[in-house]
């Protein structure tokens, strides 16, 4: 029992002192989060490091002198993505996060007691325009929640071969389509292509999609990486793991349904996925591991065996917001710890091969459902193929897909005593589709 309970306790202790920057209790950005993002202003259009706390951004270029010479030179100076950051790998990851622990802590005054510099280096988060934050060479997309998979595959196959028999040995993916991951707020259009008119049709037509749907996932950003031919080892990839952000998959359902086999999902994906602009790291996550429940059963292969397994407690959430609501309503209330297969399994196996990862790579989770109704992660499975209606609480609004003008809106955070780690947004409204 005592021992159990030694097992669970967080492994990090979070730091007693405060910032001097005063947080809301349930502001996403604490000084215990202290994302990263890349960001520009009107005054300085160019892209740079900024950190966000609060409701504030700290431009990392304005305090550079605060940093040591051989991380700035490496990692901040001249820097438009957080590329060289992830790439540095672990000793600069900490080093870089306990120089901003200090510059933004109550004890220090650096920062806190020079008036000339906050008002250069603290932008109001309002004024700020944020961009991708790093230049994603790859970006990869598994398929790890078994209760999403479960789902699908029952509506497709039916519930005796919900599973397909690879899927409990490992973490099924495919690699998407970099060039379309856009940045949180970027409209998406409704993308067209060949479709089956009903159920019994065997030849396609050529329309918009009639089915378009989100994916509420979480994606993380690949440290240094390994050389071609050289694989990640379970054992180290937790050092290659930068942070996290938010991630809408959007999905063409009839599209996928049509073209997915043998191969996987092609067009249906490739239209856009949005992202959330701050990534938060592994080290603000850290206290918020929970054990891998349930346990991977069967045990997989050898190398894909992580000894204390561990998922993260974060609530993740999507509304939507038609053009004639005046608010958002919640449809997906969820948390990432549903996941089967962990981040660094996913990564182990990606890289099994000897497949090279890059820093700024981006590997998305898969659509995060938990067993409760409302906690399924995609309108698919909400509407469970079109048989059921989806309120959009009490708005007098339903769904089963998504509308033209509909705002997709994806929030989370992990929930600390008196202070939250979170995610921001993850939005986009769908457009019209193009006329073809
Ligand atoms: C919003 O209202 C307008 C005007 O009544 C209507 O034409 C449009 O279809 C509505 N949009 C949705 C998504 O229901």
């Amino acid at each position: 029992m005592y021992l159990c309970l030694l097992l669970i306790l967080p492994l990090y202790q979070y730091s007693s002192t405060m910032s001097f920057i005063e947080v809301a209790e349930d502001s996403d950005f604490s000084y215990q989060n202290l994302p990263y993002g890349i960001f520009s202003t009107l005054s300085n259009p160019t892209p740079r490091i900024g950190v966000a706390i609060g409701d504030w951004v700290l431009d990392v270029t304005a305090v550079k002198h605060l940093f040591s010479p051989e991380l700035v030179e490496k990692c901040i100076d001249g820097q438009t993505t957080l590329n060289a950051l992830m790439g540095a790998g672990r000793p600069a990851w900490t080093e870089f996060r306990n120089t901003l622990k200090k510059i933004l802590s109550k004890d220090d005054p650096s920062l806190q007691n020079n008036a000339g510099l906050r008002a250069s280096a603290l932008i109001a988060a309002n004024e700020v325009t944020m961009h991708l934050p790093a230049q994603i060479g790859d970006y990869t997309d598994f398929y790890s929640s078994r209760n999403h998979a479960t789902n699908v595959g029952t509506m497709f196959r039916g519930k005796d071969n919900a599973l397909q028999p690879n899927w409990l040995h490992l973490p099924v993916g495919y690699h998407g389509r970099a060039s379309s991951v856009v940045l949180s707020g970027t409209p998406v259009r409704r993308p067209s292509g060949q479709i089956l008119p009903s159920p019994t049709a065997t030849t396609p037509v050529f329309g918009p999609c009639r089915l378009l749907d989100y994916e509420l996932e979480m994606g993380f950003f690949v440290g240094p990486g390994n050389k071609f031919g050289e694989s990640i080892k379970m054992e180290d990839a937790a050092d290659q793991i930068f942070g996290m952000v938010l991630m809408n998959d959007w999905s063409a359902r009839d599209i996928q349904k049509w073209e997915y086999v043998p191969l996987g999902p092609f067009n249906a994906k490739n239209f856009g996925t949005t992202i959330s602009p701050w990534v938060v790291t592994m080290d603000a996550l850290a206290p918020f591991r929970l054990p891998l429940e349930p346990k991977t059963d069967p045990e997989p292969l050898p190398y894909l065996v992580e000894k204390d397994s561990y998922q993260f407690d974060i609530k993740l959430f999507t509304a939507i917001q038609g053009e004639n609501m005046t608010k958002p309503e919640v449809v997906t209330s969820s948390n990432f710890k549903y996941m089967y297969w962990s981040p660094r399994q996913q990564l182990v196996h990606h890289s099994v091969t000897g497949c090279n990862m890059r820093p700024g790579d981006l590997l998305g989770s898969g659509t995060i459902s938990g067993t409760e109704p409302h906690e399924f992660g995609c309108l698919l499975e909400l509407c469970w193929k079109g048989t059921k209606e989806v309120k959009l609480g009490e708005s007098g609004e339903i769904r089963k897909f998504l509308k033209d003008g509909d705002d997709v809106i994806m929030t989370g955070y992990a929930q600390g005593m008196g202070y939250r780690v979170g995610f921001g947004k993850c939005t986009g409204k769908v457009l019209p589709a193009q006329q073809v």
